[in-house]
């Protein structure tokens, strides 16, 4: 299987548009709560790391009229729609640059406000991309981080697992975790992490979208941020039988609960870098 880095780099190619759709009101309610729990002056200097098609980095510019903004990613084209949406909204205070967030460019203590969303789950080394986000934060500074919190979308994995037990060979020694590549987090250990790089977290929530949805709206969903890689074990002529697989995996879950839910259960955390 490829590695999570090229898997993050391909699914976000072929999806970035569709992926921008997902920015719903919802979506947005979580980057309001972030932003209104970092309380901004408004001169801030801020960056937003693995920041996709800009949502929650267009929206911290507006908060930070006298301020600037930097987004980056390791993503060329998410960064082409969040310029394009900075462009038509007719903001100046905010710049998109290719970086990994894995090593950063920027000198150390260089921004007065460092947010992060959805970003964790899809790096290879979460803990070294702490780091730098608290190498390059001032001392004083604030952290907010928005992540998948360890039941986000839940009855997909659940339907994973169906579909390793129905392909044993195939997916031998594949976790259902491993197979979507992307991390999902405990808020507890996660703000331990936090700390133990010298953070001190004063707020720390989880902010939930629970969806009614049928199987064929979850799949496509779930597609909209995995590009169907977890396919990519069996041949293509086995894709048509697998996606059935999950879709009456899926439907026997939603009989056996009340219905079937699209749980985004996110989690989200602020803090301060603490002060030597
Ligand atoms: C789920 S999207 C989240 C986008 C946006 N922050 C949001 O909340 O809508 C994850 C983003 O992280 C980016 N990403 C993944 N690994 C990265 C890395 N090593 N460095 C920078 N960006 C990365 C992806 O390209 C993608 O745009």
């Amino acid at each position: 299987m490829k590695s999570v880095a090229e898997q993050v780099k391909e699914i976000y190619r072929i999806t970035a548009h569709d992926y921008d759709r997902l920015i719903t009101p919802c979506r947005v309610g979580q980057f309001a709560a972030l932003i209104a729990e970092l309380n901004p002056k408004g001169k801030e200097r801020a960056l937003d790391v693995g920041c996709g098609p800009g949502g929650l980095t267009l929206r911290l510019a507006q908060s930070l009229p006298h301020g600037e903004v930097v987004g980056v990613d390791i993503n060329e084209k998410v960064l082409g729609i969040a310029r394009a949406k900075a462009g038509e909204e007719g903001l100046e205070n905010i710049s998109f640059h290719q970086e990994d967030a894995l090593s950063l460019s920027f000198a150390d203590e260089s921004f007065d406000l460092v947010v992060s969303s959805f970003m964790l789950p899809w790096v290879p080394d979460p803990d070294r991309a702490l780091a730098e986000i608290h190498r390059v934060l001032k001392e004083g500074g604030k952290i907010g981080l928005i992540t998948a919190e360890s039941r986000f979308y839940d009855f997909f994995y659940e339907a994973l697992e169906e579909l390793l037990l129905c392909y044993p060979k195939h997916f031998e020694k594949i976790k259902a975790d491993e197979l979507i590549g992307a991390q999902r987090f405990d808020g507890r250990e996660l703000q331990k992490k936090l700390e133990e790089l010298g953070l001190s977290i004063h707020r720390r929530f989880h902010l939930s979208i629970e969806d009614p949805i049928t199987p064929e709206q979850y799949l496509r969903r779930i597609n909209t941020i995995t590009a169907e890689l977890y396919l990519k074990p069996l041949p293509p002529c086995m894709w048509e039988e697998a996606r059935s697989v999950l879709k009456n995996k899926l439907e026997e879950l939603g009989r056996a609960g009340t219905e079937l839910l699209a749980v985004e259960c996110s989690l989200i955390l602020v803090g301060i870098k603490e002060r030597r």
